[in-house]
């Protein structure tokens, strides 16, 4: 999530608006729908809900398999029994891992590795248990913010300045977030001298843009 913040002050024949970005980073791991999003490019860590809930305690487990996309054998990536991890299906080394947790490791998160995981474990004298996980990549915005296309000067990481000339009707500021995933969300705020701010969407126009970038 982005809010982006305007300090508008009225100079004689420039309109100077500070603009600054707050970012609030997306949790690796989100409740929504629970889905979790994993950075592109680097390791990334799925839990089993069986064993992060408590209903399988991890000293019970005799074996575990993770399962993607489909939970059937020729999708069996990793297996764990009595103490041995091993890859599945012709998958090398180093591509998926089995943690001391059992969670799945994916060493290097990449577009293709988005879908529905399955772990499958087996608890000492119990019936087999699944449960299923979804996984969406995510690519975080870098620094510096923002990308306002009208500024001139940066002030800070994420503070900058732009200046509009005054007889504009019209003034108009772009924000761009680049290679990002999935899209952000952008909110414009203005900031008065006094320090009061306000949601300026229904003042202004705001007018996001149709690029999933
Ligand atoms: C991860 O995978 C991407 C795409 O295959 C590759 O460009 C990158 O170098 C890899 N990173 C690591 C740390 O292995
Ligand atoms: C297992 O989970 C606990 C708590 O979430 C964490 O502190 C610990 O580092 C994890 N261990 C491994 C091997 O991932």
């Amino acid at each position: 999530m982005f809010s982006t913040m305007i300090q508008a002050h009225k100079a004689d024949l420039w309109m100077v608006l500070v603009i600054s970005v707050v970012v609030i980073r997306i949790q690796a791991r989100s409740n929504e729908g629970g889905t979790i999003f994993l950075e592109r490019g680097h390791p990334g860590i799925l839990s089993c809900p069986l064993v992060t809930s408590g209903r399988i305690l991890l000293d019970q487990i005799d074996a575990m398999y993770w399962y993607s996309p489909v939970l059937r054998d020729e999708d069996i990536l990793i297996s764990y029994f009595l103490g041995n991890v091993a890859p599945q299906n012709g998958i090398p080394e180093g591509v998926y891992d089995i943690n001391g947790n059992f969670s799945l490791v994916i060493e290097n998160v990449t577009d293709s590795d988005e879908g529905t995981y399955y772990c499958r474990v087996k608890p000492r004298m119990r019936m087999m248990v699944d449960e299923q996980v979804t996984m969406r990549v995510k690519v975080s915005p870098k620094e510096p913010f923002p990308d306002v296309t009208q500024c001139t000067e940066r002030i800070s990481g994420t503070t900058c300045e732009a200046a509009l000339l005054n007889d504009i009707k019209k003034p108009m500021l772009t924000c761009i977030v680049r290679d990002t995933k999935p899209a952000v969300a952008l909110r414009w705020l203005l900031e008065y001298c006094d320090g009061d701010t306000q949601l300026i969407s229904d003042r202004f126009t705001v007018q996001p843009s149709k690029y999933r970038v």
